[in-house]
């Protein structure tokens, strides 16, 4: 990462995990763990869990994180939250386009656009997400794909939140299999999307913006990932739900 640049993001994404006494002992666990951290700290808990883990952070520096938001303010959407409701919680970041939700629940680059404007109207900070799936990478077109990614799912946001944004570069063929890009693939793609917002905006911009690596992203391999110069931190899955794994990531920054 560039530090000079850029301020180092640590996320960990929960998924489905966690009940409210679980999601507090982690809390309890990872927050002396980090207190010292260089980097920010943020953990993306199940909607079940945001209370709780909004009161397990006070006093911390740990900040939380949704896993999706609904793109409209109110209304007949049955089983969706708001970004709204999110805000008035006291969340500040959410995970918006994670390839599960692209998978199997019938996100597009359509949906995850509308969904980033509606969090970044409410004062959010979105981590959105791209990432390859591996036959696309084995066809060559990682490049194609993550800049169509880029370009979808911006389209239509000025510069100024654009440089709020995180974006977190998951090959979807590393996320959960143990199988990690290597530094140099992850730095590849991370480089690459900073050139694809240099392009769409400025170098200005592109420089500005936090780009994080997800994918079996673990104690062991963290620092040489976030060695890298465009990769600012990461979103970690698996390794998130163990207070110390996590705790060796976060330090990994420093
Ligand atoms: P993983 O998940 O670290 O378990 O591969 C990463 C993610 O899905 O964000």
């Amino acid at each position: 990462m560039n530090k000079k640049l850029r301020k180092a993001v640590i996320a960990g994404n929960w998924k489905m995990n966690k009940t409210r006494p679980e999601a507090k002992a982690l809390i309890d666990g990872i927050a002396p763990l980090v207190k010292d951290a260089d980097c920010d700290v943020v953990v993306a808990v199940p909607f079940t869990n945001l209370e709780t883990a909004i009161n397990a952070t006070k006093g911390t520096s740990i900040k939380v994180a949704a896993q999706n938001v609904h793109f409209e303010k109110s209304g007949a959407f049955t089983g969706e939250i708001s970004a709204d409701m999110l805000v008035e919680l006291g969340v500040e970041y959410v995970v918006l386009g994670h390839s599960e939700r692209r998978q199997y629940f019938g996100e597009t680059d359509e949906t995850v656009n509308k969904r980033t404007i509606a969090a970044l109207s409410a004062g959010l900070i979105p981590i959105v997400c791209v990432g390859e799936l591996l036959w696309e990478r084995e066809c060559d077109i990682t490049k194609e794909v993550i800049a169509r990614q880029i370009k979808l799912d911006f389209f239509g946001i000025s510069a100024d939140d654009v440089k709020k944004s995180i974006i977190a570069y998951e090959p979807v063929w590393a996320i959960g299999t143990g199988k990690t890009a290597t530094a140099d693939q992850a730095e590849e793609v991370c480089a690459f999307i900073r050139s694809t917002l240099a392009e769409l905006y400025s170098k200005e911009v592109a420089d500005a913006v936090t780009i994080q690596y997800g994918g079996s992203m673990n104690p062991k391999n963290a620092a040489e990932l976030l060695s890298k110069e465009n990769i600012d931190g990461g979103l970690i899955g698996g390794a998130s739900l163990k207070a110390e794994d996590f705790s060796v990531i976060v330090s990994a920054t420093k």
